[in-house]
């Protein structure tokens, strides 16, 4: 039935029927929040690059937690940033480590909020890459005991879900083989299966002091251009025992997103990342977008896309909008 019959413009007419017809809606429950944490006390370093962000001390640290939580966010996510680098990522599963110690602080002071821990080496290695250097590569095998220590240390310490990051294969196995054995059955894992080697994490380099000092991450994160890829990685961590899947960035792979829906009956997340939350603050320094529409338009398409779950910078600005704070 064509025009004069058909109008869709009826459906938007006013902001009731508009609201009546929304077919998304973001809840600040479903947001993660990522968090730095740095040795010290009293420390609120900010982040040059991600406006709003700052590397915390584990007291400040606990005051974030707190204030994400009042906002009704349901978790946060923890990267450390180690005083001491080595080329064995010790820093990564010392039981005592900064964000062995963080995520205590946090599960003993702040009541119903999830605390996710990222397992990755990169910011424990002197070298800024994800695992153990052999060669001129980061050696696949040997990395795998790294990361289940880590995973280990971490749900001894609080954890409520451990999210492996570096793309080695077979550690979401590893992991879960270590968690069970050491009686974390029922800690999950949200494996980032489909994780870019992408551009758009540059401000996270320099948040988290992360940045390789030589070569790149592409022979371990993704190649942007394979979609199919994402399913093969998808199928295999949840094959080992994912219990979630991530897709990282968000943003540029909502294609990746929308299959992930549709194919894994797992929730999925997806991680809108440093550079795509920069890009949106930088454009409204400048006064070419709006920042509060920008963020709420990017997050929901990232939710319209299939992803239940997001991590993101914006969790508390865009909780303070959804709920008329
Ligand atoms: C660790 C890790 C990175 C991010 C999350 N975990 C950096 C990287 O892979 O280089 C990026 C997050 C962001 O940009 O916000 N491997």
């Amino acid at each position: 039935m064509p025009f004069p019959i058909e109008r869709p413009r009826r459906l938007r007419a006013t902001p009731a029927m508009r609201s009546l017809v929304r077919e998304t809606h973001l809840q600040p429950s479903n947001f993660i929040l990522p968090l730095f944490v740095v040795e010290g006390e009293g420390i609120r370093k900010p982040i040059n690059s991600m406006p709003g962000n700052a590397q915390l001390s584990i007291d400040e640290l606990v005051k974030e937690a707190e204030d994400a939580r009042a906002h009704g966010i349901g978790g946060v996510i923890l990267f450390g940033i180690p005083a001491e680098k080595d080329d064995e990522a010790t820093g990564n599963y010392d039981p005592d480590g900064i964000v062995q110690r963080a995520c205590r602080a946090i599960k003993r002071e702040v009541k119903d909020l999830l605390v996710v821990t990222d397992v990755c080496n990169c910011e424990y290695t002197s070298h800024g890459h994800c695992g153990k250097i052999v060669g001129d590569d980061v050696d696949n095998d040997i990395t795998l005991g790294w990361l289940a220590k880590a995973a280990v240390t971490h749900a001894q310490a609080g954890a409520d879900i451990v999210a492996p990051s570096d793309m080695m294969d077979g550690r979401v196995a590893a992991i879960r083989e270590a968690l069970d054995q050491a009686g974390f059955e029922k800690t999950p894992i949200m494996s980032y299966a489909a994780k870019y080697a992408s551009s758009f994490y540059g401000p996270f380099r320099e948040a988290a002091e992360s940045t390789p000092q030589f070569g790149d991450r592409r022979s371990y994160q993704m190649d942007p251009a394979n979609a199919r890829e994402a399913l093969k990685e998808m199928e295999l961590d949840l094959a080992e025992g994912a219990d979630m899947l991530m897709v990282k960035p968000a943003m540029p792979y909502l294609d990746i997103i929308k299959a992930a829906h549709e194919n894994f009956d797992v929730p999925i997340a997806a991680y809108q990342v440093s550079g795509e939350f920069s890009m949106i603050h930088a454009a409204a320094r400048n006064g070419w977008i709006d920042l509060d529409r920008a963020m709420m338009e990017s997050l929901t398409s990232i939710k319209r896309a299939g992803a239940q779950i997001i991590l993101t910078y914006f969790a508390k600005a865009a909780a303070r909008q959804i709920s008329g704070l």
